[in-house]
């Protein structure tokens, strides 16, 4: 019998299935599953060409060759996603809204006049990929399997332009428990992630690359990570490192609302939906810097933290701004973060009930 949000693992498109005649599964150690570095056996792939997809397939995971002029290289049209699968209770497999990134993925593509990947691609592409790789979903407290999808501009062409081919892949690997440390963050005030106008609310690979020097820098300065904010002014708080941001202020749940600099999380959806059903009272508005370190300094800033795929919820501990250090209640001790970071692990593992109908389960 079929769960309420049980999917059927179709094949309209003729995926061509390539097996590897090796799998590397007994060789995987999968109680030391270091983030992005142990890959699934098998990836899917489609190519973009003559204004269609196509050459639909699934094959051994490993290199692709590629010419040293391909667009993407260059220019930068490069997306991707983060995704993760789950291994429920009672043994089925279950992927977390994976529909919303569908859907991100292509308002990605369409800001960097890439193709739009049909959903029937998408989809059965990553089923299929995770139905045959099933054994490397892991099992274990915490762990799930990290799937990406990426596309990539592949005309082997200089010159700026649009290219007209591109490659689609999906890939994943088993992921451990995340067990991340309340962070220390420090609000940026000179480099920018995003502007208006730009590609900050897009995916695309050159959003991670331009914030790797000031997240560096910060680094250096003893922090984990940067507390975005408008490139215009810093006035306004954005994001948190590569995750949405979250504050608890007089029992109020506040949070940026999304613009075209911002990342519009499925995580955060899923917390605001949530604590709204929880009654939270919640404000999705513009956030000022000024109000987050007034009520650091009053003692009203009853909790913040970092929304995304990879750690759920990560507290921050200690915020820095101008050369202060504010350091927020002992993170054990918050109320709504820790319950929400359960109330969303229980729902994957399919441990409480998915009222929202948030698992696609295979
Ligand atoms: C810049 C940025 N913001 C926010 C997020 C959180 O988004 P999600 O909850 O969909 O993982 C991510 C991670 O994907 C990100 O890279």
């Amino acid at each position: 019998m079929l769960h309420k949000n049980q999917q059927i693992v179709i094949d309209t498109l003729n995926i061509k299935v390539n097996k590897t005649p090796a799998s590397r599964l007994e060789q995987t150690d999968f109680s030391n599953l270091a983030f992005g570095r142990t890959f699934s056996d098998h990836m899917f792939v489609a190519d973009f060409e003559d204004g269609e997809w196509k050459n639909l397939q699934i094959m051994p995971y490993g290199d692709l060759p590629f010419s040293p002029a391909m667009s993407a290289l260059h220019y930068g049209q490069a997306i991707f996603e983060g995704i993760k699968a789950y291994k429920l209770q009672n043994g089925d497999i279950s992927i977390f809204r994976p529909l919303k990134n569908y859907e991100r993925f292509n308002i990605s593509a369409e800001r960097m006049s890439m193709p739009a990947v049909p959903e029937d691609l998408f989809m059965q592409g990553m089923t299929q990929l995770i139905a045959l790789d099933k054994n490397w979903v892991p099992g274990n407290e915490g762990q799930s399997l990290y799937i990406r999808p990426v596309m990539f501009a592949t005309d082997p062409v200089l010159g700026v332009h649009a290219s007209e081919t591109y490659k689609f892949i999906i890939l994943t690997g088993p992921s451990g428990a995340y067990y991340s440390k309340p962070l220390r963050v420090k609000i940026e005030t000179h480099y920018a992630r995003a502007a208006e106008g730009g590609v900050g609310y897009a995916k695309t690979a050159g959003n991670y690359g331009r914030a790797l020097l000031p997240t560096k820098q910060a680094q250096k300065e003893g922090f984990d990570q940067l507390i975005w904010t408008d490139a215009r002014d810093h006035g306004y708080i954005e994001e948190s490192g590569t995750m949405n941001v979250m504050f608890v202020i007089d029992d109020v749940l506040i949070t940026p609302s999304t613009r075209d600099t911002i990342l519009d999380g499925v995580t955060r959806k899923s917390i605001l939906q949530l604590a709204q059903s929880w009654g939270v009272k919640v404000e999705e508005r513009r956030v000022t810097v000024e109000e987050v370190v007034k009520a650091a300094k009053e003692g009203t800033l009853q909790e913040a933290f970092g929304a995304g795929t990879a750690a759920t919820v990560a507290h921050i501990a200690q915020i820095g701004y101008e050369s202060e250090i504010y350091t927020l209640p002992e993170p054990l001790s918050r109320k709504f973060s820790n319950k929400v970071s359960k109330a969303l692990s229980d729902i994957r593992y399919g441990i409480t009930a998915d009222e929202f109908g948030w698992n696609y389960i295979l």
